[in-house]
């Protein structure tokens, strides 16, 4: 078993030009929460490192030393767009992903339609794909941002690649949108917790995903890591989760008042329509349900425990 480097922090910069017959990983969203964290994990093992991003200049300053491509996913829905893009890499790993819809770029072409054929691609040119998706995904969930994730998840599967799909739970960390937004909820003097919202969520650090993805990303085959679930190692409902991590802040209890499911609803959709806060009606109905990885591959991948959200640093920014 491959085990995971240490605890790193991106950006991490790439200190060295790549060894001789070292990896070549292609992080595609290497830019966002979880990519950044990926790209951190890897760049402490000897492999070479390319990130995509929609806007390349605009990260560059972050990242100096990083080789760069401008992809973006509405504009590749065939494997030919995809062939010359996977040729010089050998592992693919996909952590792109929208909360919401933009002009040109719909969940099903961002969640489904383009990885799909990245996944024809790389069984084509026998490149290994890990896919990062989500906990929760369930089949007849009304929304389209969950439906289109699990219809991403089952292309992949179907494409014969060697690939992993990787499902991890809610994230914790420095810099996530969601993250940060529930961060500040949390210290506010009240939460309102929607009465149904008493699914269990396995909350996990960031951090610890992107060392799980690079010891993936190392293995020779991804045959025994087919469909992954990553979790912490407790189960939270909303409200006792708000509480935890108000608990890194703050000595003090906030009021926590039930919300009416009815209003709850009402607001997922209205945050939807405004692209307000990472509240959407998807996570509406996640929050109703349970969400625990089974089996949790977490320990197995770090070879450790867990890190502990309750226990984790937080900068007084975030
Ligand atoms: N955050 C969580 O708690 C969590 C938990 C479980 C699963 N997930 C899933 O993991 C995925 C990524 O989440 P995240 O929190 O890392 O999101 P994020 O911070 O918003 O990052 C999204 C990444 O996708 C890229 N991207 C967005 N639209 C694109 C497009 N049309 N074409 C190409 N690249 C595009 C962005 O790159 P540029 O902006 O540089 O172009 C960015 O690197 C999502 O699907 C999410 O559902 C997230």
């Amino acid at each position: 078993m491959n085990r995971a480097p240490d605890v790193v922090d991106p950006p991490a910069a790439k200190p060295e030009a790549k060894p001789q017959g070292a990896l070549s990983i292609f992080v595609l969203g290497g830019t966002g929460f979880i990519g950044r964290h990926v790209v951190a994990a890897l760049n402490v093992l000897p492999v070479q490192v390319l990130i995509t991003s929609r806007e390349p200049a605009r990260y560059q300053s972050t990242y100096p030393d990083a080789e760069f491509r401008s992809v973006r996913f509405e504009r590749l829905l065939t494997t030919d767009a995809w062939a010359s893009l996977v040729s010089d890499v050998d592992v693919v790993v996909n952590c792109v992903g929208i909360l919401r819809q933009r002009s040109h770029e719909s969940y099903d072409d961002v969640h489904h339609r383009a990885p799909a054929a990245l996944a024809h691609a790389c069984a084509d040119a026998k490149r290994r794909l890990i896919h990062t998706s989500a906990l929760g995904l369930h089949h007849g969930a009304k929304s389209r941002f969950l439906s289109s994730k699990l219809l991403g998840e089952r292309a992949v599967t179907a494409t014969g690649c060697d690939y992993s799909i990787v499902r991890p739970s809610l994230l914790d960390g420095d810099g996530g949108f969601g993250a940060s937004w529930l961060r500040g909820l949390s210290r506010s003097p009240v939460h309102f917790i929607p009465r149904a919202a008493s699914g269990k969520i396995a909350a996990m650090m960031v951090t610890d995903l992107g060392l799980a993805v690079a010891a993936l990303a190392a293995m020779p085959t991804l045959a025994a890591h087919r469909e992954i679930e990553l979790g912490g190692s407790h189960g939270y409902d909303y409200a006792e989760y708000l509480r935890t991590l108000r608990a890194n802040y703050l000595d003090s209890r906030a009021l926590q008042i039930p919300l009416p499911n009815w209003l709850a609803r009402i607001g997922a959709h209205a945050c939807d329509a405004l692209h307000f806060s990472p509240f959407s009606y998807g996570h509406w109905i996640l929050l109703q349900r349970d969400n625990m990885p089974s089996p949790n591959s977490l320990p197995e991948l770090l070879g450790r425990a867990a890190s502990v959200v309750s226990n984790a640093k937080i900068s007084a920014k975030n």
